[in-house]
């Protein structure tokens, strides 16, 4: 599936018409040591002027927008399930694909893009429309699953989950590994300011609990066994939290090109 883009994205197409805004359910559950949730620490990294266009690129069901937004903000996403939940938020949503952005060159002066770069396919393609719409000296703001920062607990746990789903777990294109991103981020001409990573705790509270996280999980090889298998894996820690590791990166687009 991962080197198959037409099969991936008929499976992430799939996937967020039947579980509209689980991302977002399962994100907000989750609590850094400040309390802060991962879209709380996003929105910490920018300051726009009410004058100032913000795109959320692949907005979902626009979690980053719960208290409205004082500027303009575009939300825009393949998923008009997810859109159903963002247009209630946001000033506008457009439907599309990010390979294909339907905007001018250079009339964006943030995209935020939460969760979501790690699963665009064909990635160059997709860079190259975030860095023609982004207007020099604009800036990108992304968060991505990450590998670090867990703990020696969550290691064991996600090692039983992993034994279970039969290491298919990671089967999305580059999720977690963040080489072909920065490779391709470079590529485009734009410049890595910052990248950060943070540990935040997901309560095991119950069953149900259990059940959503697993549910919120892009397992496109894992079966419905394998997949209950995982949720009994995890039930076993009932009462824990578990943690789920997620980095965040600044980027900006240098006002003039580089000489070539
Ligand atoms: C994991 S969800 C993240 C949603 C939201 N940004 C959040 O943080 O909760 C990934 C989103 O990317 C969208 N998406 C995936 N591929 C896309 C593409 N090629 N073009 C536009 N949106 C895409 C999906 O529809 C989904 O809403």
């Amino acid at each position: 599936m991962k080197d198959d883009p037409l099969l991936w994205r008929r499976y992430l197409g799939e996937f967020h018409t039947e579980k509209a805004s689980i991302t977002e359910s399962i994100l907000d559950q989750c609590n850094d040591e400040h309390g802060q949730t991962p879209y709380q620490w996003l929105q910490e990294q920018w300051t726009a002027t009410p004058d100032e266009r913000i795109l959320d690129l692949a907005c979902g069901s626009a979690p980053l927008w719960v208290q409205a937004p004082t500027g303009y903000v575009l939300g825009f996403d393949r998923s008009r399930s997810e859109l159903g939940f963002a247009a209630t938020r946001l000033n506008d949503v457009v439907a599309g694909d990010v390979t294909t952005l339907p905007f001018k060159d250079e009339s964006i002066d943030h995209i935020v893009c939460s969760m979501a770069l790690m699963v665009f396919a064909p990635l160059p393609q997709s860079v190259r429309e975030i860095t023609r719409v982004l207007r020099p000296g604009g800036q990108l703001h992304l968060l991505l699953p990450s590998r670090t920062p867990i703990n020696l607990f969550d290691v064991a746990a996600y090692a039983g989950v992993k034994v279970a789903l039969g290491f298919a777990r990671f089967a999305t294109p580059s999720t977690g590994d963040d080489t072909a991103i920065l490779t391709e981020l470079r590529r485009a001409g734009l410049t890595v300011e910052d990248i950060q990573r943070r540990r935040f705790a997901y309560g095991l509270n119950d069953s149900r609990a259990v059940e959503a996280f697993v549910a919120s999980w892009y397992t496109p090889r894992s079966t419905p066994s394998q997949l209950l298998q995982a949720e009994r894996i995890l039930r076993k820690f009932l009462g824990r939290s578990l943690g789920v590791a997620i980095s965040r990166w600044l980027i900006t687009k240098p006002l003039s090109a580089p000489p070539s």
